[in-house]
């Protein structure tokens, strides 16, 4: 019988959220080496995970790593994204998602990976009315989306002659649980909308709408959510796409609209709880509406968000919500002054 050799996938920042989930779905397949400077995911109990902590803007602690296990690819996913704690963390922030993504992309280079998958997002793009194609002009509103549009940059730029191949992958709003693998969305803190809405409707605690006067269908801004599962598999189908020595940028995101308001809603319906509300004043750096076409990604990457319906998306929440106060697990929830 052939012995066909088992692929290695570097994850950085694979002791996060989408790292974790992804790194539990792809073990079965692939050989798992995750870098992070935080500690191990406590939902990832899998022992063939290899686990190193460090930052990777320590580049050669970086190069000795990916020198000694030559990964296939590299999924590059660590990266700070929290906006609400910018303004005290800019240095660092910077140095993370700046620094760090650089020495991604030199240890690519200089260890001849062929295949790098960066997680970039919708904060790239210019505000647009209308859902966003990867060929839409591209202008962040705020540091996070600059700094992810630097990368981009960087990416395109320093691996055009290169065997290196990418895919740049614009993630919207991911969120919710894989309920087979017991784990789900665990920032700390967690500033997410959907797990802080789950959290506030079942404790009755007040819920801050920032502006209910934008130009949307009722005036709360709009969403395009995506459920964990689809983003998992989204980033699995571009190892497939990889494979064809291709290089390109995909939205990952439902194509569905959602407002701030229908999320609420509709928690409070399954829950059976009535929010309560507080209308506050827009917040500096959010746009009325962020959703995508998707046609690219389903053409190309053979994808489908096969979970992202809203009920599917808010009841996966909700269980995951129950799984953790089950085990007694306290979510340290960002209440904004
Ligand atoms: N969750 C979303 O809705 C969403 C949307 C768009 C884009 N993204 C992007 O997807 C990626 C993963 O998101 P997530 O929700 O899992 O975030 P997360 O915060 O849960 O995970 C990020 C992980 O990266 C690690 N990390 C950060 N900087 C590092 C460094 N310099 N060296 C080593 N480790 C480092 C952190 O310790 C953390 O464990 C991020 O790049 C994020 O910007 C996420």
């Amino acid at each position: 019988m052939k012995n066909i050799r088992k692929k290695t996938i570097l994850i950085t920042g694979g002791n996060g959220y989408i790292g974790s989930c992804l790194a539990l779905v792809a073990i079965k397949k692939f050989n798992i080496i995750i870098i992070d400077k935080n500690a191990k995911n406590r939902f990832v109990k899998n022992k063939r995970i290899l686990n190193f902590r460090f930052n990777i803007n320590n580049a050669s602690k970086l190069n000795k790593i990916v020198k000694k296990f030559t990964p296939d690819i590299i999924i590059h996913l660590a990266a700070q994204s929290t906006l609400d704690f910018i303004n005290l963390k800019r240095h660092s922030y910077l140095d993370d998602n700046i620094k760090g993504t650089k020495n991604i992309i030199d240890v690519c280079i200089k260890n001849n990976i062929k295949k790098l998958i960066f997680s970039s997002t919708a904060s790239v793009y210019k505000e647009k009315n209308k859902p966003l194609k990867e060929t839409d002009s591209l202008k962040p509103n705020n540091l996070y989306g600059k700094t992810k549009l630097t990368n981009e940059k960087y990416i395109q730029k320093l691996l055009k002659y290169q065997e290196t191949k990418y895919c740049i992958l614009r993630f919207f709003n991911v969120c919710s649980a894989l309920k087979k693998y017991n784990i789900g969305e665990f920032h700390s803190p967690e500033t997410h909308l959907l797990p802080k809405v789950i959290n506030a409707i079942s404790n009755k605690q007040i819920i801050k709408i920032y502006g209910n006067n934008y130009k949307t269908y009722d005036g709360t801004c709009v969403r395009d959510f995506i459920h964990i599962e689809d983003v998992v598999s989204g980033i699995l189908k571009s190892i497939n796409y990889l494979e064809k020595n291709n290089s390109s940028i995909f939205n990952l995101g439902s194509s569905k609209e959602t407002s701030v308001l229908e999320i609420i809603n509709r928690c409070s319906k399954l829950i059976k709880n009535s929010p309560k509300i507080n209308i506050c004043k827009r917040r500096k750096g959010d746009v009325s509406k962020l959703n995508c076409k998707i046609q690219k990604a389903k053409n190309k990457l053979k994808w489908k968000p096969k979970n992202s319906n809203l009920s599917k998306i808010i009841s996966d929440e909700i269980w995951w919500l129950n799984y953790l106060n089950r085990k007694k697990i306290k979510r340290n929830i960002f209440n904004n002054k």
